[in-house]
């Protein structure tokens, strides 16, 4: 089995006594109230998904992932992990302190040790992680719309943050047991927020004809607002698994992290957690994370070479724009079909929600007609 990032399962979630006491000590806390992105990324730290992270980064990981792509102790890591308050707050709390953790409805569900406490240029943290400063981007957005302080420090919870659709809710260690009893000693990973469409399926059955076993991995956190909605997303699996894959090769399971859109340092990311779950690799197709012209197709392809493959542990399969041809009859890429433009299918995000909110029909050369059944009833106006 795949050693976890840093060589350890990171597990911060208290059981029996342990969990009792913690909830009786946060109830004499300052509470600090986390937003669903946060929300999100907590429930990734307690179940090991990011691990060697035990909690919301410190100024000193934080410089370093923001500047270098790796945590201060050197391991790659590229993406932030951080929780956001206002200076208010901040004011009301201090370095060696612990707060409770709590929801949007002000449940407490964990404790953080407050380690550091520090402030960092949002327009230089934009630029560096999402190569842009502009707040059209969602991920730049979110980044200006927090509080102007961030709190570092290992967290640990007592109360599993409750989300919807449980029986595909997988812990690391779940998916890693599941693995193992099933004999796979090669997984690929596969990160989506979109609904599945034919292109995936090519590339998803393609990396499968090479390794034993397949997890399709949604993400189940927060998405941007014209994105289609998880329970929309999984259903449209649960149709083409039911008709089109063989049930003991591939794994359903949610990823409950947030897209944050950076592109190719999520693609980075989003390998490295994979990697937490069990996978040995990991799909990285055309414009992995992308989001409007930001990054270039193959961006995140070619930030791999930034790395050594040791050193990130899982690897990548890399896949070109795959369409539909007409004249060879099936899913192709530019590296396997020489017809010319014209006989291919290609349909952008944009271009499948306006078909869908016009009542129009997906081709069935773009999309199985199971799923396309299903999107085409989410788009339905609803009745006043
Ligand atoms: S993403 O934001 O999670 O990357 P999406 O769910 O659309 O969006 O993509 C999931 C994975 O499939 C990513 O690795 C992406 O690069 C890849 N992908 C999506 N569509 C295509 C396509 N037509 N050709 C090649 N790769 C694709």
């Amino acid at each position: 089995m795949i050693r976890p990032h840093g060589g350890k399962l990171v597990n911060r979630l208290a059981t029996g006594e342990k969990a009792v006491e913690l909830e009786a000590e946060a109830a004499r806390l300052p509470a600090v109230p986390l937003d669903a992105f946060e929300m999100s990324d907590l429930e990734m730290l307690a179940i090991g998904a990011f691990s060697p992270l035990e909690g919301f980064m410190t100024g000193a990981d934080f410089e370093a992932v923001v500047r270098e792509k790796r945590l201060a102790n050197g391991l790659p890591w590229t993406l932030p992990v951080t929780l956001a308050v206002s200076s208010d707050r901040a004011a009301m709390l201090s370095q060696g302190s612990r707060a409770a953790l709590a929801d949007g409805e002000g449940r407490r569900l964990g404790v953080l040790t407050i380690e550091d406490i520090f402030r960092w240029d949002r327009q230089e943290e934009a630029r560096h992680i999402f190569k842009t400063t502009e707040a059209a981007h969602p991920g730049v957005q979110y980044v200006y719309s927090r509080g102007e302080v961030y709190l570092g420090g290992p967290i640990e919870l007592f109360h599993r943050p409750s989300g919807r659709f449980s029986e595909y809710r997988l812990e690391p260690a779940d998916t890693r047991r599941i693995f193992e009893e099933r004999g796979w000693k090669t997984v690929v990973g596969f990160q989506t927020r979109n609904p599945v469409h034919r292109a995936h399926e090519y590339i998803q059955k393609t990396a499968l004809e090479t390794v034993d076993g397949l997890l399709l991995h949604p993400i189940a956190g927060e998405t941007k607002s014209d994105d289609v909605s998880l329970e929309v997303r999984l259903r449209c699996y649960e149709a083409l698994l039911e008709n089109y894959y063989p049930k003991d090769r591939v794994v359903l399971a949610l990823n409950p992290a947030s897209m944050r859109y950076a592109g190719p340092r999520e693609a980075i990311f989003h390998a490295l957690v994979r990697k937490n779950f069990g996978c040995t690799h990991f799909i990285v197709g055309r414009d992995h994370a992308g989001v409007g012209g930001y990054y270039g197709p193959y961006d995140a392809q070619k930030i791999f070479e930034e790395f050594d493959a040791a050193e990130l542990g899982i690897t990548p399969l890399f896949f070109e724009h795959t369409f539909y041809c007409r004249a060879c009859e099936g899913i192709a890429s530019p590296k396997t079909c020489g017809h010319d433009k014209d006989s291919r299918i290609i349909l952008s995000g944009t271009q499948v929600r306006n078909l869908l909110r016009e009542g129009g029909q997906l081709p069935r050369e773009f999309t199985r007609p199971e799923v396309a059944a299903i999107l085409q009833q989410a788009f339905e106006p609803q009745e006043a």
